[in-house]
């Protein structure tokens, strides 16, 4: 045990996920947990040890001697704990998203670069073996430099199990534009094609039949269709959570030479197809393969997200052990918040283009330093942007 990483878990629902993932890595063991929820304890008791101590505080939780830290807290706090913990030199896995806030995005950056501890995003579709099979296709240069990509995640929710993830009208499933969750539409596309977005462009979809979930909660916006100009010049189209029916995820990759994506209906199948004039050799103009887990299969297996969440902790040790940085460090998930960041300002402005600043820079960091916009509550249970297009006379935003 006194070899292994000590972790701690910081809510613990998704953090039986994550749990369970790090356990099975062997490289380190659940040493605390900390939600004030002690309703929660009984499921992720499955993945502790004996050691493991319990917390309803945070600050006595942080400070139980971790190495590194699962931040499965509520989805728009995240920001705020990374930073004390990597002040503190504890490593960070940050669920999704890492900020909801341009000023959030500005301090993760600068405290991951003063810290001697790694930063993380815990973005399991980044993961799937899908996406590891179609990195290793396009990174191998055959088909080409990536001209458009899309990536799309679609879970639409019946209402008893929307209010089951939801337990309150102000918690932050009710509040959040769908444009925020765009993690699991998004990241797998970064990571194949090894680019970063420089702009976005958004429109969300509001429907005549869209339901109130609840008395007092807002009514919110289907999906959000977000095209990022990358780096490279490729166009990226991503739908952030979409609602809208028809359960499912799928990645394309349009580039110079031919196509990648994964098969409709067909978990865990890849489609590759090459112009007739391109075909590499040894390769067949049209293939679709079945994808097997790229290791530890046995394990991964037992995992949540189509094996994602052993995947992400085991690259999040690993990374830790070999000391070296992960794909998803500070800059690039917080290009990533940026983009749900910004896109949600887009939509609200008409499409209108927004710029994503390169957060590995100091000058352009110092511009968002201040921007404390945000669609969710404060600590006062007061936010100060709308969430919905149905708020816009409340707010003065331009
Ligand atoms: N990657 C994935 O596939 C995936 C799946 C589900 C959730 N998530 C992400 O994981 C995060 C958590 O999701 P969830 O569904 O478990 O959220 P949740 O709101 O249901 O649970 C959050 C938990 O954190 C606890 N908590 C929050 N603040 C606390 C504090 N200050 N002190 C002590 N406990 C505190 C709460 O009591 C609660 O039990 C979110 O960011 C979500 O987006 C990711």
């Amino acid at each position: 045990m006194d070899k292994k990483l000590k972790v701690g878990v910081f809510g613990a629902r998704r953090g039986c996920g994550i749990a369970q993932g790090i356990t099975l890595t062997e490289k380190a063991y659940i040493s605390a947990v900390c939600d004030y929820d002690e309703s929660t304890y009984e499921n992720i008791k499955k993945y502790c040890c004996e050691e493991t101590k319990f917390y309803t505080d945070f600050d006595e939780f942080i400070d139980s001697g971790l190495d590194a830290v699962v931040l499965t807290n509520f989805f728009h706090q995240h920001a705020k704990y990374a930073v004390i913990a990597l002040e503190k030199g504890i490593h960070v896995l940050s669920e999704t998203m890492p900020a909801v806030t341009m000023a959030e995005c500005v301090a993760i950056c600068r405290a991951s670069e003063k810290s001697g501890a790694i930063y993380m995003l815990a973005e399991n579709y980044a993961y799937f073996a899908v996406t590891s099979k179609l990195t290793e296709i396009y990174q191998s240069g055959t088909l080409g430099e990536a001209l458009y990509c899309e990536g799309e995640y679609v879970h639409p929710m019946s209402h008893e199990e929307y209010v089951h993830y939801t337990p309150t009208t102000t918690h932050w499933r009710a509040l959040m534009p769908s444009g925020f969750y765009l993690s699991h539409s998004f990241a797998p596309l970064m990571r194949v094609t090894n680019d970063i977005p420089v702009s976005v462009n958004a429109r969300s979809i509001y429907t005549d039949g869209m339901r109130q979930e609840r008395e007092g909660e807002p009514v919110k916006d289907v999906a959000s269709i977000m095209l990022c100009t990358m780096s490279r010049g490729a166009v990226a189209r991503i739908t952030g959570w979409a609602k809208f029916g028809g359960h499912g995820n799928w990645y394309r990759f349009a580039c110079a030479k031919g196509s990648a994506e994964t098969v409709r209906g067909e978990e865990g199948k890849v489609r590759v197809c090459y112009n007739d004039w391109e075909i590499p050799e040894g390769c067949e103009k049209e293939q679709v393969t079945t994808v097997g887990f790229p290791f530890d299969k046995d394990k991964a297996k037992q995992c949540g997200h189509s094996g994602g969440d052993y995947f992400v902790s085991h690259e999040f040790l690993s990374c830790i052990l070999e000391g070296r940085q992960p794909y998803f460090n500070a800059y690039r998930s917080c290009a990533m918040s940026a983009v749900a960041i910004l896109g949600w300002r887009s939509s609200l402005h008409n499409g209108a283009e927004y710029k994503i600043p390169d957060f590995s820079k100091e000058e352009d960091r110092v511009l968002y330093e201040n921007d404390n916009l945000s669609p969710f509550p404060d600590e006062n249970g007061v936010a100060n942007y709308p969430c919905t297009k149905y708020q816009l006379d409340e707010f003065d935003i331009d």
